[in-house]
This record gives structure tokens, C-alpha cells and sequence, in this order.
């Protein structure tokens, strides 16, 4: 049965679908996540609420006290673009619970106890640009506007360039101390991307916990030639070398607890099947809870993928594009979450979320929402109609706790 939130979801399903992959791809600062950054400020605007895109391209939507005054606001929000043949619910969720849970809470009183932004954060998957949560990493320092505007898409696209076109000017991009040194707490409402709800038989969670995480690219370069009169001793072949790269990434993994390693892209240059590639490239993703553990993996996958490179004559060269630390969500903020949902238990999560990055600039916290299939980042990603309002009311009930 549909209910308010799974309304405005509905409101979404047609943006940004992929017809070759299935789901929705809706990369950062391109024309589907600008449509959904469109629709969120009609929203908004519709509510009444005084909107401004920030320097970074986060949107805000503030609900004010009668005095007008910003100091001490509560945020919540999420984001709006997805992976490539993502789901319906990884980012838009958590923005249409907060335009619901504002609804809620402008119900019961026409001014709030303290500010209340709903905010929606650019490029937070960082499948465009290879930077993950690029505008909150913008906004809190994390990430250099140099490093930023050095950074091109798969079509060479770059990132000014595509920031002009989302309505960003990529000079004035960097940190943002001031609009942060204000913010009293961030609460991010996201689909859960596991069964632990499901498992436990409830809808809400509250977050407690964040893996270290990392993501880097491998350029591997060998030498062009043909597939027919090429000798096999004669090769320089750097597909071959990716090929040791996943297993290097997989074994890695497997041999160490609680671990995880993924190759999800990668791509051999020219790419023709009577060719033999003279680059390949390969994208991984490393995660484990201890920070250390996952540079140890890192050393151990580079060390076989330049043994790799060097048996078959290839070159080698790795960048990390990103790295995260374990994240812990802030304590006191987890408190009053769980006192004003006593009945929702408590998970740590494997993925990323903005509300982690900011954490490292203001309290942060989160809440899941029951997800039966377990799947994200990809199409069988969900949440029922009823689960979607019913956290949309926790969030209303963890966002008036903490605005008290
Ligand atoms: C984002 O969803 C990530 O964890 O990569
Ligand atoms: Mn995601
Ligand atoms: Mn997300």
C-alpha cells in the first residue's frame, strides 16, 4: 500500500533509468542527478523552505525559528546520484524521509525549536569522478579543490566543466568552515545495504559504525600489437596482468578476516577482441574495520601486481583515489537516537555515507531502514512502502529529540 514516503519516491522512478544495465544510473552533476536536485528544490520551495546551493553544490533547505537565526541547526538529508545500474533507494530515500519527516514535524508546530536544514549532497558515489562523497569531502577539507578540479569523468569530461554545468563555479569550491562551525548535528536516514534488519525482525536501526575504506586505480601499460602474428613469448600484454590484479585483490581479501576486496570496473584499451591491449586499467575497492589492516592489504596487492607487471613487461602505476578511516558516529548524538527509538537496535555498516565524512567536522549519526533482499547497488535494492514511512517517522522522532 503506498504511504507519504514511498510517494514521493514514486515521484523519482521515471529519472535517470538504465535501460542497458537495468535500475538507475544517475552519475554526479550529470542531467539525472541535476533533474533530481530540480524536483527536491520544487519541493522545498514548495514547503516554504529558503533554499541555497552552497558553494560545494550541497543544497540546503532551511526551516527557521521566527528570530530568523541559523546558529545551532540540525541537518538531515542525503544524496540523489547513484552507482551505475544502481537501486531506487541508496541516496533518494533519505531525502524524500527528510522532505517527510519536515512535513511531521511542521505539523505539530509552526516553528522549529532549532534550525532545520535538509540537505542533499553532490556525486556522493563517486562512480563519475572516482571521488566518493566529493562534496561533503569538498566542504569539510577533505579533499582539496586542486585535487577536485583535477579530476575528469570516463569521457573526459572534466570537473569544472561539469560543475558549470550543475550550476557550481569550480574557483570558489574548498572548505567551508563557518556554515559547518554552526551545525549542532547531521542525521543521514539511508536504506540499509545488508540484512541485519531483516534478520532482526525490525524496521529502524541506528548506526553506530563505519569500515575503512578505500578505493584505488591501476593503469597497467603494455605494448599494442596484433592477436594473430603476435608471437605468444613476444607479448607485452597488460590484460594479463589485470587478470593476476583480481585474483591478487580476491585472494587478499579472502585470506584476511572480516576483510573485503572488490574489482567492479575495469577496462582494457584499445579494446578489440583481435587486439592485444597496450593499457589496461582496473579500479579496487578495499575494506576492513581496523585502518591498518586494509593498508596492509593495499601493500600486499600492489606487491604481486608489479611482480605481475614485471614477468609479462608491463609498467605499473597505482593511485589511490580515495581513503577513509573507520568512522564512529558521535556518541551523545547515538544516544538521544536510540533513547527516542528505544526499540531500534544498533548496526555498523560497510559502507560509505556522508554523514561519515562529516564526522569528522560535526556530530554525526544514522539510521537504516529495513532493506528485505539485503542487495544495494543494485536493481533488487529495496524497502517496503510501510518501512519507508515508518522511518520517515523515526526520523521525525530522532530529528525533534535532538532540536529539542
Ligand atoms: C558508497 O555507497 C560506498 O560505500 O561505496
Ligand atoms: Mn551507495
Ligand atoms: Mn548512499
Amino acid at each position: 500500500m503506498s504511504t507519504p514516503t514511498a510517494d514521493l519516491l514514486a515521484e523519482l522512478a521515471e529519472i535517470g533509468r538504465d535501460p542497458v544495465r537495468g535500475g538507475y544510473s544517475r552519475p554526479g552533476l550529470g542531467e539525472a542527478e541535476r533533474e533530481l536536485r530540480s524536483w527536491f528544490i520544487e519541493q522545498a520551495t514548495r514547503r516554504g523552505l529558503e533554499v541555497e546551493l552552497d558553494r560545494n553544490g550541497i543544497v540546503w533547505a532551511w526551516w527557521l525559528p521566527a528570530s530568523g537565526d541559523r546558529a545551532g541547526a540540525v541537518i538531515t538529508g542525503s544524496h540523489l546520484d547513484s552507482v551505475p545500474g544502481g537501486g531506487a533507494y541508496d541516496g533518494p530515500l533519505g531525502v524524500v524521509s527528510a522532505l517527510r519527516a519536515f512535513d511531521l514535524l511542521r505539523e505539530a508546530n509552526e516553528f522549529p525549536a532549532r534550525p532545520l536544514a535538509l540537505v542533499v549532497f553532490p556525486e556522493e558515489e563517486g562512480s563519475r569522478f572516482g571521488v566518493p562523497c566529493l562534496g561533503s569531502r569538498l566542504a569539510s577539507g577533505a579533499l582539496t579543490p586542486e585535487r577536485a578540479r583535477s579530476l575528469a569523468d570516463a569521457d573526459g569530461v572534466t570537473f569544472p566543466d561539469a560543475a558549470r554545468a550543475a550550476g557550481i563555479d569550480p574557483d570558489a569550491i574548498g572548505p567551508d568552515p563557518e556554515r559547518f562551525a554552526d551545525i549542532h548535528a547531521f542525521v543521514e536516514l539511508h536504506v540499509e545495504q545488508g540484512r541485519g534488519l531483516e534478520d532482526l525482525g525490525q524496521p529502524v536501526a541506528v548506526g553506530s559504525s563505519i569500515l575503512a575504506h578505500g578505493r584505488w586505480h591501476v593503469a597497467i601499460r603494455g605494448r599494442g600489437d596484433h592477436a594473430g602474428t603476435t608471437r605468444m613469448q613476444d607479448r607485452q600484454d597488460p590484460v594479463v596482468v589485470l587478470a593476476d590484479a583480481i585474483l591478487a585483490v580476491r585472494e587478499a581479501a579472502e585470506q584476511t578476516p572480516e576483510a573485503r576486496g572488490t574489482v567492479g570496473r575495469l577496462r582494457a584499451l584499445p579494446g578489440g577482441t583481435n587486439v592485444i591491449a597496450s593499457q589496461s586499467d582496473l579500479w579496487f575497492d578495499l575494506r576492513h574495520r581496523d585502518e591498518s589492516v586494509v593498508r596492509q592489504l593495499l601493500e600486499q596487492i600492489t606487491e604481486r601486481i608489479r611482480a605481475s607487471g614485471e614477468r609479462e613487461g608491463c609498467a605499473v602505476e597505482l593511485q589511490e583515489e580515495s581513503f577513509s578511516g573507520e568512522v564512529r558516529f558521535d556518541a551523545d548524538l547515538r544516544a538521544q537516537l536510540e533513547a527516542a527509538l528505544p526499540d531500534a537496535p544498533v548496526l555498523d555498516t560497510g559502507a560509505g555515507h556522508d554523514a561519515g565524512v562529516l564526522a569528522g567536522v560535526i556530530p554525526t549519526g544514522m539510521l537504516y531502514v529495513r532493506n528485505p533482499s539485503g542487495t544495494s547497488h543494485a536493481p533488487d535494492e529495496g524497502t517496503s512502502d510501510d518501512d519507508a514511512e515508518v522511518g520517515s517517522v523515526a526520523l521525525a522522532t530522532g530529528l525533534e529529540a535532538l532540536m529539542r
